[in-house]
């Protein structure tokens, strides 16, 4: 039998009141990327990843590629998920480059030091309004495009004199923060690049770490919290760069380390170009 306390408010206020209390409850999971349905690789994938040119050679026998979400036509998406592939999107979040489409959109106080070795690269302000704005762009950019997943790059300024903002790892994982729920929100998958010291802080949000060189650092065991998660590490060694050399590919295939346990090696050349190695022991 209801008490009068609620009969008093008859049903109809209880029939609204419950409907706006589950359609707050559906925006807010909605805003948060809760529920959100996005690809979750496991460990084990193989992989490619073209950044030097579009890409024209979809023969490598990989189940995920990482290629340039500005650069490649849908229909090289399109092709590669017909073929049962997962794409991930690559952009600079964390660096202004010259020649992309909305480089203009970005202001002169956006920009700090220049990233070393990428003559016309800036590190960018992660907390400017501007630099998010164009990112939100970006993210969406890729939904339409129909990546699987996005490569965020250039998000540890905190290792490289804080861009010239003072930028550190607490920035960045605010930063990463505001792009995964972004990626995710609009159905994608995020992974973390390199930035090793902020593993642990940011793994709940990521679905991979894509990895430069930890061989050559000596630095892979830090990414193994990924591996222990079940999400893949898509490691990228460089044999032919001075760093390298006196690796065998062997050693930089991880054959006989524990630390690269579970990772999805290759070997490429430094610009990042088509051919490629897949290390078998992944
Ligand atoms: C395309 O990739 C495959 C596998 O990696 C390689 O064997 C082949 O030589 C490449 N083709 C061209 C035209 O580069
Ligand atoms: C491609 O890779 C998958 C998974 O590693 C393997 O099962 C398959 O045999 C490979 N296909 C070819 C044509 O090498
Ligand atoms: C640049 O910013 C303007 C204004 O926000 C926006 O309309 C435009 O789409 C942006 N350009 C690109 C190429 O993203
Ligand atoms: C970076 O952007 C934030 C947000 O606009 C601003 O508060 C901060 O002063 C900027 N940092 C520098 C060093 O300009
Ligand atoms: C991440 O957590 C693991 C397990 O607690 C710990 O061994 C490791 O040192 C942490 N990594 C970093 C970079 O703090």
């Amino acid at each position: 039998m209801p008490s009068p306390w609620i009969s008093r408010r008859g049903k109809w206020f209880w029939i609204l009141t419950v409907s706006t209390v589950v359609v707050i409850a559906i925006a807010l999971g909605v805003g948060l990327g809760i529920g959100g349905t996005f690809w979750k690789p496991a460990v084990g994938e193989t992989w490619q990843i073209v950044l030097l040119t579009p890409l024209d050679n979809t023969t490598t026998n990989a189940s995920v590629y990482d290629v340039d979400l500005f650069t490649n036509p849908i229909s090289t998406f399109q092709n590669l998920q017909s073929m049962g592939r997962k794409v991930i999107c690559y952009f600079s979040a964390g660096s202004y480059e010259p020649n992309r489409p909305d480089s203009n959109n970005f202001t002169a106080a956006d920009k700090g030091h220049g990233v070393d070795g990428w003559p016309g690269e800036f590190w960018l302000n992660t907390s400017s309004p501007n630099v998010r704005d164009i990112m939100t762009q970006r993210l969406k950019l890729a939904a339409q495009k129909g990546c699987d997943g996005v490569d965020p790059d250039n998000v540890d300024a905190y290792n490289n004199n804080g861009g010239g903002f003072g930028l550190t790892s607490t920035d960045a994982i605010d930063y990463l923060s505001f792009l995964a729920i972004g990626a995710h929100s609009l159905g994608m998958a995020v992974g973390l690049k390199n930035a090793g010291e902020i593993v642990n802080q940011t793994l709940p949000m990521m679905q991979w770490q894509v990895n430069e060189q930890c061989v050559q650092y000596g630095e892979c065991a830090t990414f193994q919290p990924f591996i222990k998660a079940n999400k893949p590490v898509f490691h990228i060694e460089y044999p032919q760069s001075s760093g390298e050399m006196k690796f065998t590919a062997a050693q930089l295939c991880g054959v006989g380390d524990t630390s690269l346990d579970g990772f999805s090696t290759v070997l490429k050349s430094m610009d990042l170009g088509d051919p490629v190695t897949e290390c078998s022991n992944s």
